[in-house]
C-alpha cells in the first residue's frame, strides 16, 4: 500500500514539473511573439533578381517596367542589357514588322496566323486617322457613348442612332455618340465600303476611323487609339461608355445612376460586368486561346468588352497607364492591366449584363427598366426595348 502511494507521489511531482515547464515555455514564447526585443536578420536579400519570363508578352512587360522605372535602370550593367533588353536589332519604326519575333517566339510557326500578325505588330501604337470629328465636344458633354464597330454594320449604326444613342439631350444631359472604326481591309475580303461610309460620315458625323486591320485581336490598338483621342478631341466629357454595337444600353438607367453619385465616386467610377479570377484559355479552339509562349499568369479583374462605364479622369489616367503596358490581344483584358497599373480595380455592376437575361422576361418591358446593359440585341430588338423605355404609359411596380 506505502509502495503505490509513493508511486503516486511520484507520477503527480512528474506531470506538476512538466506542467510548470509548458507553461513557462509557452509564456516566453508568447512574449517573444508580442513584439520581444530580438532582430531577426535575414541569410538571404528579401528581393530575388529578376530573370526574363519565357513567355512573349510577359517579357515585353519586364522590359517596359525597368525602362520606366530609373532605380532599375540605372542599376542593369551592359551586359544584362544586352542579354535580354538589347533591342538594337529591333527596326527603329515600331510600326514595321518586327520579325525578331520569328524566332523569340519559341513555337511561332506553328501559331495560328491571328498570332502572327499581333506579334509582328506589338509595339506599333499609333495609325492614322482617316475620318475624325474634331468639334463633336466643343461642348463637353455629360456622357460620351462610343462604340466599337465595323465597317458593314451599317444597321447597326442606325439602330443605335434612333434608339439608346441618340445624340443630344437625354434627361437634361448632353449625351455625344461615336462609332470607332478601324479598315475593313480586302485583305480580310471585305467588299469595297468606303464610298457608302464616306456617305454614311458626311451625313451623321459621328464616325471615327483609323487605318488599321479592323480584326478581333487589333480591337486593343483601337482602345489605346480611342484613349488618345478622347485626351485631345474630348478631355471634357464627364463620363465615358464604351461598348460593342450588339448590345441595348439603357441610356436613362445610366443618365440616372450618374446624377446620384457622390462626387469622389464619380472621379474614381469604372463600372461593368466584372470578371475576377480568369487566366487565358489553353484550348486551341476556344476564341480567347493564348498560348503559353505567348502569356503565363492570370488575368486581373477586368470588365467585359460587351460595355463599361467610366469617369473622363479616369479615361486620362488609363490613357497615361497604357503607355505602360505592352499590348495584349484581348481588349477587355488589357484594360483592365491598365487599371491594375494604376491599383485600382473594376466595380461590378449588376445592371450590366453582358451574358443576357434569362428568357422568359427578354419580351418583358419592365425586366429592361432598371438593367444598364443587355448584350447581345439585334438592330430591331434595339428599337423595339427603346421604345418600350420611352413610352409614358409604361408603368412597373
Ligand atoms: C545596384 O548598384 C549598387 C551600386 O553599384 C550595387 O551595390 C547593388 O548591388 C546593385 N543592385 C543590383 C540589384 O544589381
Ligand atoms: C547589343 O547587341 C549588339 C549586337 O547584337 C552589340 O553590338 C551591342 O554592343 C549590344 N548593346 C548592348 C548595350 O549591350
Ligand atoms: C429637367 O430639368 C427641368 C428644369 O430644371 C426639370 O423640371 C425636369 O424635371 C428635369 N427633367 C428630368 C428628366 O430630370
Ligand atoms: C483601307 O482598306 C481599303 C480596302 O481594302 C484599302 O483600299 C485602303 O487602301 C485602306 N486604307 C485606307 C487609308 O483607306
Ligand atoms: C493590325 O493592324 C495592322 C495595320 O493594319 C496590321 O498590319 C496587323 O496585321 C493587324 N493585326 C492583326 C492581329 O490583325
Ligand atoms: C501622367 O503621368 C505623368 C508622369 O508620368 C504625371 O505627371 C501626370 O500627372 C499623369 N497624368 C494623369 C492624368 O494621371
Amino acid at each position: 500500500m506505502a509502495l503505490l502511494r509513493r508511486r503516486l507521489k511520484l507520477v503527480v511531482t512528474v506531470m506538476m514539473v512538466n506542467l510548470f515547464i509548458f507553461i513557462l515555455i509557452s509564456r516566453s514564447s508568447s512574449q517573444d511573439k508580442n513584439g520581444g526585443h530580438k532582430v531577426q536578420i535575414p541569410s538571404k536579400p528579401f528581393w530575388t533578381k529578376l530573370g526574363p519570363s519565357p513567355a512573349y508578352w510577359n517579357r515585353e512587360q519586364q522590359i517596359l517596367d525597368i525602362q520606366n522605372n530609373p532605380i532599375l535602370m540605372a542599376n542593369l550593367s551592359g551586359a544584362e542589357l544586352s542579354g535580354w533588353l538589347n533591342s538594337s536589332s529591333l527596326p527603329s519604326d515600331p510600326c514595321r514588322p518586327n520579325f525578331r519575333v520569328t524566332t523569340q517566339v519559341k513555337d511561332y510557326n506553328s501559331l495560328p496566323g491571328r498570332f502572327k500578325d499581333f506579334l509582328l505588330y506589338m509595339r506599333c501604337r499609333s495609325y492614322p486617322i482617316m475620318v475624325d470629328q474634331p468639334d463633336i465636344c466643343k461642348e463637353p458633354p455629360f456622357l460620351l457613348l462610343a462604340i466599337k464597330s465595323l465597317a458593314p454594320h451599317f444597321d447597326r449604326r442606325q439602330a443605335i442612332r434612333q434608339s439608346w444613342g441618340r445624340a443630344g439631350v437625354t434627361a437634361n444631359q448632353t449625351v455625344v455618340t461615336i462609332f470607332l472604326l478601324g479598315n475593313a481591309t480586302a485583305g480580310d475580303h471585305h467588299p469595297d465600303l468606303s464610298g457608302m461610309l464616306h456617305y454614311e460620315s458626311v451625313r451623321h458625323k459621328d464616325i471615327i476611323q483609323w487605318d488599321f486591320r479592323d480584326s478581333f485581336f487589333n480591337l486593343t490598338v483601337k482602345e489605346v487609339l480611342f484613349l488618345d483621342w478622347i485626351q485631345t478631341r474630348c478631355s471634357g466629357a464627364r463620363f465615358i461608355f464604351k461598348g460593342d454595337d450588339d448590345v441595348f444600353v439603357n441610356t436613362y438607367r445610366i443618365l440616372d445612376f450618374l446624377k446620384g453619385l457622390s462626387e469622389p465616386k464619380a472621379r474614381d467610377l469604372f463600372v461593368g460586368d466584372v470578371i475576377t479570377n480568369a487566366g487565358p484559355h489553353r484550348d486551341k479552339k476556344v476564341k480567347y486561346f493564348i498560348p503559353e509562349s505567348l502569356y503565363v499568369g492570370t488575368y486581373p479583374p477586368y470588365a467585359g468588352g460587351g460595355g463599361y462605364l467610366y469617369s473622363g479622369d479616369i479615361a486620362a489616367r488609363l490613357h497615361n497607364a497604357s503607355q505602360r503596358v505592352a499590348l495584349y490581344p484581348i481588349d477587355d483584358v488589357y484594360t483592365g492591366m491598365c487599371f491594375r497599373k494604376l491599383g485600382l480595380a473594376p466595380e461590378k455592376h449588376k445592371g450590366f449584363r453582358t451574358f443576357n437575361i434569362e428568357e422568359k422576361y427578354r419580351s418583358n418591358p419592365c425586366a429592361y427598366k432598371s438593367l444598364m446593359l443587355v448584350h447581345p440585341r439585334t438592330p430591331q430588338e434595339m428599337i423595339q426595348i427603346w421604345a418600350w423605355l420611352s413610352s409614358p404609359g409604361l408603368i412597373c411596380q
